[in-house]
């Protein structure tokens, strides 16, 4: 069977690596992929967004089942463009429905949903320009800092985090003047809570779920959790707080319900839903879902799931995903990120790479790359993802951190406290 990855990032390759073992898949497709993809399968110079491309490569190539890598496509709607199309009925695709991807898409469509079916997550209040004056009073009900976030998408720098309240209503009122384009013509705001934040993945068919290994992600740019937010910069599965009565929380009061809420809102969610939770004294809350998995968590978790990938994803069309055990490595995955200098500020791109031999424990996932002239040189702010195995995180991140030792690129860095707080 032929499949088709859209995406070009560390998750992408490490979605293809997975695949690729999968005896039922004779040829990936990626686009557009990147230098690492392309020594899987075919890279396809096709942007996510453009669906018209997309279905003919599909329709050309013979692929019968297409995975959605980054949120983008699915918040504009792919799934239900490939349903509209009567060529493509017969082929699959892995990712919810333009409704259900508002839950990444727009933050206050999420709050709504998380209050209709009890999920835990923190106090809200989403305005808009017309009552700013009423955001104004709900921010004096609420304790320092205030969490301010634009409701649509905005490549991860939507949400504010301050301290002054003076401040704030400044912010609120920039976001609400467009600071963020169309998607803070809307801000949620919400109450700060305390807590230790972990990424908890789920399967669904819309029906039945699998709950995949947890992960944790370092989303700074300097060590001990300082600096820029950027992509995230390395991470850990699995989780050593995520203890097995933590995660039966979870699984009760938030993955239940969730799915029972896709169920009862009549969802078509055929994808991964990825839950980015903070753990507050001994309870799970949600901060944001997500309809995609995440990067860099995906070469941590995808890693650790034992067994076909393929035949799960191919089972959700289905609905058949209960037929399924998924086991998982018990081994600890780490993965460093190296980025290009600057990052996530601006930096130069085709700087050439050069990577030591892998092994079986140590895979060097490619992010921002490509072939140029027949070398690999880097394309993005976030270059490569190293991931290693180990009977424990130490030995693990041993592991890693002696790979990115032996990869050069002019302007390589890279975060040397991955795990620190665990
Ligand atoms: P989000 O895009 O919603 O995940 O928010 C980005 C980051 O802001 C999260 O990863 C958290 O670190 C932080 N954050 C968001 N909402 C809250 C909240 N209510 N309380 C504390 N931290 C938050
Ligand atoms: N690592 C966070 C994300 O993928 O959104």
């Amino acid at each position: 069977m032929n499949i088709l990855i859209i995406g070009s990032g560390g998750r992408e390759h490490a979605l293809a690596w997975k695949l690729q073992s999968s005896t039922k898949v004779s040829h990936i497709f990626i686009a557009p992929g990147n230098a690492g993809t392309k020594k899987i399968g075919t890279n396809l110079p096709i942007q996510v967004n453009d669906f018209d491309m997309i279905k003919l490569a599909v329709l050309e190539n013979n692929v019968k089942m297409v995975i959605v890598g980054p949120e983008d496509p699915l918040v504009k709607g792919i799934c239900d463009f490939f349903k509209s199309q009567p060529e493509l009925i017969d082929v699959r695709i892995v990712g919810p429905d333009k409704n259900a991807s508002q839950l990444e898409g727009s933050k206050e469509f999420a709050k709504n949903f998380m209050d209709k079916y009890h999920i835990p997550t923190a106090r809200y209040q989403s305005f808009t320009k017309k009552n700013i004056e009423e955001a104004y009073h709900f921010m004096k009900k609420l304790k320092a800092p205030y969490v301010l976030k634009a409701d649509g998408l905005a490549a991860g720098k939507g949400v504010l985090i301050i301290d002054d309240i003076e401040e704030a209503k400044k912010e609120l009122a920039e976001m609400l003047g467009g600071k963020f384009g169309d998607a803070s013509q809307k801000v949620v705001i919400e109450e700060f809570m305390k807590g230790i934040e972990l990424s908890v993945f789920v399967l669904t068919d819309s029906k039945n779920y699998k709950i995949l290994p947890e992960a944790k992600d370092y989303k700074r740019i300097g060590e001990g959790d300082t600096g820029l937010n950027t992509g995230g910069m390395g991470a850990v599965s699995p989780v050593s707080f995520a203890d097995a009565s933590f995660m039966k929380k979870v699984e009760e009061k938030i993955i239940k319900p969730t799915i029972e809420g896709i169920k009862k809102e009549n969802m078509d969610y055929k994808g991964f839903i990825f839950l980015g939770l903070i753990k507050v004294g001994d309870e799970p809350f949600v901060i944001e879902y997500n309809v995609r998995m995440g990067d860099p968590e995906t070469e941590v978790v995808i890693p650790r799931i034992k067994g076909d990938l393929f035949e799960l994803l191919w089972s959700l069309s289905d609905k058949k995903l209960n037929e399924f055990e998924v086991e998982f490595d018990k081994r600890t995955a780490t993965t460093v990120v190296l980025v290009s200098k600057g990052y996530p500020g601006s930096y130069e791109k085709g700087k050439e790479i050069t990577v030591a031999e892998e092994s079986e424990d140590i895979i060097v996932f490619h992010a921002g790359t490509k072939v140029s002239d027949n070398k690999i040189v880097t394309n993005g702010g976030r270059v490569l993802a190293v991931t290693s195995l180990g009977q424990s995180m130490q030995k693990s991140l041993e592991n890693s951190y002696y790979m990115v030792d032996n990869i050069s690129f002019e302007g390589k860095n890279f975060r040397k406290d991955i795990g620190f707080d665990l």
